[in-house]
């Protein structure tokens, strides 16, 4: 295959060690690109005015395949307090990169995987009929909108006259909150639109088809919020009928399903959700299958695709040196990415590396010892974030 070129974007804290881990393994698992560093995060909006600056942008629109690390979001009042002096009360406006990009790209395939890997002490069990303990398989595929909804940053604080007449109009509206001063109320707006909302709900049923499952969940919420989520229903509902005649669809509360994940975790293996609901409902399932040092994610547009560990940037561990935090997450990202352009048997490999790790069980990084992420926990046998990257690469080979 040709060699491709990898826009490497670390972002903050524990994203720059975690991304350093992954392409060293990328590498050892015979991965052959060249990696061109991409400038995003906190620091760029401390020093520029801009967490993603054009020049990432740039090179992201010409290499197309992205691997970033994690970046820091902190409240407005603090965005402004950090910026650099010679920037304020210039109007530069904090918003988080990750989300810019994903909008800026249309991004709007996320798919978070939550797969088992066997040994792993952190595993959930449950207790089934009897006392007796179960330990399921969980191999479930997350699929969230990842551009609209509670995130798509429609929103005001003391909305402007327009906004608020338009509200006015609206008989709930008028019932229940024209007695709110006009300066204490807060408007986040929740948008879907068909087009997007179908791309999510056809990318999920896909994967069913492809992975030969017969049900694909929709986890929303469409009895209280009837338009937003029961377009999404509806959408899925027709598409079973018309494109995909042997999947079924199933119909979850978000709420309800929370509380479900810990009953019947295994029985769920396509979702799909809005952009809220669907980050809830993955971190939920991650945390059945060993929390954010597993949890990995693809965001998926139309040309360009960016690959990135669930987690954030865990600023409390940043400066621990040397590392204590679990490459697992990125690496497993790494391995959405070679999925993605097609390098499916170095994924796999890669993939079956971490498995081997992960039920011999020697190597394990704090997380996997259940220990308070403290600087003596190598003290107590848990393994740096290097020597769990290099467990896995001694495994490939
Ligand atoms: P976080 O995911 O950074 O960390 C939460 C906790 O999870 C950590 O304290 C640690 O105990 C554990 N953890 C995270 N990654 C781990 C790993 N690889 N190995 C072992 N343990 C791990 O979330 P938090 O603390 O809520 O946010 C920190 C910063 O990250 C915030 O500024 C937030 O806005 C940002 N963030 C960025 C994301 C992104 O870049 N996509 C996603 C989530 C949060
Ligand atoms: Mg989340």
């Amino acid at each position: 295959m040709a060699k491709r070129t990898i826009v490497t974007m670390p972002g903050d804290g524990i994203g720059k060690v975690v991304l350093d881990e992954a392409v060293r393994v990328l590498g050892a698992a015979g991965f052959n690109a060249d990696y061109v560093h991409a400038d995003i995060g906190w620091e760029f909006w401390c020093k520029e005015g801009d967490p993603f600056p054009e020049r990432t942008q740039k090179l992201l629109e010409k290499h197309k395949i992205g691997l970033f690390g994690a970046i820091t979001s902190k409240p407005k009042d603090k965005a402004e307090a950090e910026l650099s002096p010679d920037l304020k009360g210039k109007g530069c406006v904090y918003y988080s990169p990750i989300v810019s990009m994903r909008q800026k790209y249309d991004l709007d395939i996320c798919m978070r995987p939550c797969k088992t890997f066997k040994g792993n002490p952190l595993n959930f069990i449950r207790r089934g009929f009897g006392g007796v303990v179960e330990e399921p398989i969980i191999d479930t595929m997350i699929f969230r909108q990842n551009t609209e909804g509670l995130y798509g940053g429609v929103e005001w604080t003391n909305p402007p006259d327009l906004v608020y007449d338009a509200l006015m109009t609206h008989k709930k509206f008028r019932d229940n909150f024209a007695w709110c001063p006009r300066p204490e109320l807060a408007v986040s707006t929740r948008i879907f639109t068909k087009k997007y909302t179908t791309r999510i709900v056809k990318a999920a049923f896909e994967y069913a088809k492809a992975k030969g499952f017969d049900t694909v969940t929709v986890c929303e919420k469409p009895n209280v919020i009837r338009e937003t989520s029961g377009m999404m229903l509806k959408v899925a509902q027709e598409m079973a009928k018309t494109e995909f005649p042997g999947i079924r669809v199933q119909d979850t509360n978000i709420d309800a399903q929370m509380m479900w994940l810990t009953k019947n975790p295994e029985t769920y293996r396509v979702i799909v959700a809005g952009n809220m609901f669907g980050d809830i409902v993955s971190d939920g399932f991650a945390g059945l299958i060993g929390g954010l040092g597993f949890a990995c994610s693809a965001n998926i547009g139309p040309e360009i695709a960016v690959f990135e560990p669930t987690h954030g940037s865990a600023p409390k561990y940043a400066e621990f040196n040397p590392s204590i935090v679990n490459p697992i997450a990125m690496v497993l990202s790494a391995c959405m990415m070679l999925d993605h352009i097609g390098e499916t048997e170095i994924s796999a490999k890669i993939q079956k590396a971490v498995a081997d790790v992960v039920e011999e069980g020697k190597v394990k990084t704090y997380d996997m010892m259940k220990l308070p992420g403290k600087p003596d926990v190598f003290s107590k046998g848990a393994a740096t974030t290097r020597e769990m990257a290099e467990a896995i690469i001694a495994k490939l080979k």
